[in-house]
């Protein structure tokens, strides 16, 4: 496909990873905009570009595509701003990243005879050069108008990235999705950490100890699948070891409790699909683990 003009409203960190990974790609970034000069000038020398100003529409005008990376809150304003500038070409292409928003609130750009679509890459950055290095072999969810789905099609290719389609509806649940994945798994292992202080183990060295157990899981997880990758005591259906953590926990943490229940009774489901647990074996589980005494 042809190579396009491509403006970046937003220049932090995905703003301007994007504008150096697309210029790479042999794109032209025909300007970037952001609130500070300062911000807009870094980005222009990142992405080898000399337009770069605090209006975005100063930029945007003449751009085929146009990425608005400003933090989400920012989003559907900067887009409105834009459009009742008549800032956005005919024909031309809006996207912005977000992971919990949809493309619909660029809606305001269609008054320009632009379409609309959402591009995100589902990583976390804390640089901008952490996430050149990352968007390239990282999924890239894409929702849209359909004009604008081929361009995104073709950006996220030019990224390096793979492309994931996703219904326009169905956004919110994506990023819950990403939520329980990546946050989840942070708290998850803080409430390792919290037992093992009972235990008298530091959280580093709680850390470290379970680092090895958490990566072989996710090893069998990739190598297995799931329910097949699950294992212990409630896959098992060793109901006098779940007893005992529940009777420890009552005593040593209870405020953990309603945290390992809900999840043991979403395990006892995932025994029962892998077939381990006879379904009396598993009825009797899942009532120890909705008991609240
Ligand atoms: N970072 C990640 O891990 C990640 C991953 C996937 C998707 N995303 C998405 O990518 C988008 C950008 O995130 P980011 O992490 O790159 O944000 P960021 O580093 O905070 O950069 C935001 C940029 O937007 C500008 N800006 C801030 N408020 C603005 C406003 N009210 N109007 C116009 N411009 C404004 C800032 O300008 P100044 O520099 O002048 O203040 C800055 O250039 C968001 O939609 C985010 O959800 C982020």
């Amino acid at each position: 496909m042809a190579k396009r003009h491509i403006a970046i409203v937003g220049c932090g960190t995905v703003g301007t990873a994007l504008g150096q990974l697309l210029a790479q790609a042999g794109h032209v970034i025909v300007g970037v905009s952001a609130r500070h000069k300062e911000s807009a000038e870094k980005a222009a020398r990142k992405v080898g570009t000399k337009r770069c100003s605090e209006i975005p529409w100063d930029i945007t005008v003449g751009a085929q595509v146009v990425f608005i990376t400003t933090p989400d809150d920012a989003i559907e304003k900067t887009c409105q701003d834009i459009s009742d500038k008549n800032g956005f070409d005919n024909a031309a292409v809006v996207l912005h990243c977000s992971g919990a928003l949809s493309s619909e609130i660029l809606a305001s750009a269609r008054t320009c005879h632009a379409s609309v679509a959402s591009l995100h890459p589902l990583q976390s950055f804390a640089s901008v050069e952490q996430a050149v290095h990352l968007v390239p072999g990282s999924y890239c969810a894409i929702e849209g108008d359909p004009p604008a789905l081929a361009t995104a099609r073709q950006m996220v290719g030019d990224l390096g990235g793979i492309v994931m389609e996703i219904k326009k509806g169905a956004k919110t649940l994506y990023h819950a999705a990403a939520v329980v994945a990546s946050n989840y798994l942070v708290t998850l292992v803080h409430v390792a950490q919290a037992l093992n202080k009972n235990v008298g183990l530091s959280p580093h060295v709680s850390f470290k100890a379970l680092q090895p157990l958490i990566k072989g899981t996710l090893k069998n997880i990739e190598a297995r699948g799931i329910p097949d990758a699950l294992t212990g005591p409630i896959c098992r259906g060793d109901i006098a070891t779940v007893q005992a953590h529940l009777a420890s926990m009552k005593r040593e943490a209870p405020e953990l409790l309603d945290a390992y229940r809900a999840l043991g009774r979403l395990t006892v489901g995932l025994a029962r699909a892998k077939g381990t647990l006879s379904p009396e074996r598993a009825d009797r589980m899942e009532a120890l683990l909705k008991n609240r005494k």
